[in-house]
């Protein structure tokens, strides 16, 4: 039997893992439980052969997260601070999720809620979501990443004008900085996270765990080694039963079914 979450929901719809972040009351905010239950989640996805895209989403209508629980800063000190975040990092676990993560963006996505989103590998967001590393107005700094994520996405030069004066962006200007994939009515949201999901979800896993690595190798490598490393990626795909069926049905005319092995 699945273990159940405290602060997370669960759902699976064929190949797609829906988990939703479920504190409405506190906007998501994340909290030590959430961001252990992340994790721990994270683990059991990554070993589910029935799961192959994971989406991650808010409960409610106003936020997808609006960021790290405030309430749990109060009184603490540097190095219990630097134990939370050392401990089982969501943003970690995320990250290094062998399968494709897409954020499904509903409504405030700030701070700890942006980074989460940043730390995904695609960013849908509805009309009415709002994006911010609002840090700065509490005298601290984003810490899950949102200085390094943020500026490899949308360039220097705006990852530095949200961060320093903690602006809250509209969802298309988010769009037009190129910080989510897309904006689209709060009633399609769903719809249109579904879509790309399953797209994803029927090709070969290996061959997307793989893209997934090589893609993210671009902003963690120089062009030579990040080149190098994408033709052994490559190479490694053909050691790989998908790759014959996928060469077969195209052959064939027909689509591939593939196995993840
Ligand atoms: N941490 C802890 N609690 C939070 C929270 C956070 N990041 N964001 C919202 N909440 C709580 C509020 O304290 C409030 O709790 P209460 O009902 O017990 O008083 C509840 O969620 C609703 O928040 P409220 O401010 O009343 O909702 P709103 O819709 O008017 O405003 C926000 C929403 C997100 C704009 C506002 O809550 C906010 O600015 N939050 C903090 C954002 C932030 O600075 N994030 C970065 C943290 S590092």
């Amino acid at each position: 039997m699945s273990p159940s979450y405290e602060t997370l929901l669960l759902e699976r719809r064929g190949r797609v893992a829906i988990v939703t972040i479920n504190r409405p009351d506190k906007r998501n905010a994340l909290n030590i439980k959430t961001r252990e239950e992340g994790a721990a989640l994270l683990e059991q996805l990554r070993a589910d052969d029935a799961v192959g895209v994971v989406v991650f989403t808010g409960a409610g209508d106003k936020a997808f997260v609006a960021g790290a629980d405030i309430a749990e800063f109060a009184g603490r000190t540097a190095m219990m601070q630097r134990d939370v975040m050392a401990a089982r990092s969501l943003f970690t676990a995320i990250d290094t999720f062998p399968k494709p993560i897409i954020a499904m963006i509903n409504g405030y996505c700030l701070g700890g809620g942006c980074e989460l989103a940043l730390a995904c590998d695609i960013r849908i967001a509805s009309e009415n979501a709002s994006f911010g590393q609002p840090e700065i107005n509490l005298g601290i700094i984003p810490g899950g990443g949102g200085t390094q994520r943020l500026t490899r996405l949308v360039g220097e030069g705006r990852a530095m004008e949200l961060i320093l004066t903690g602006d809250i962006i509209d969802a298309k200007t988010a769009f037009a900085i190129g910080l989510v994939n897309y904006v689209v009515p709060a009633d399609q949201l769903e719809a249109k996270t579904m879509e790309v999901a399953n797209r994803i979800a029927e090709k070969g896993p290996i061959a997307l765990r793989l893209a997934k690595e090589a893609v993210k190798l671009a902003s963690r490598s120089n062009l030579d080694e990040g080149l190098r490393r994408e033709v052994d990626l490559f190479a490694l795909c053909f050691s790989t039963e998908d790759k014959d069926e996928g060469v077969k049905a195209f052959l064939e005319k027909r689509k591939p079914a593939f196995k993840g092995k």
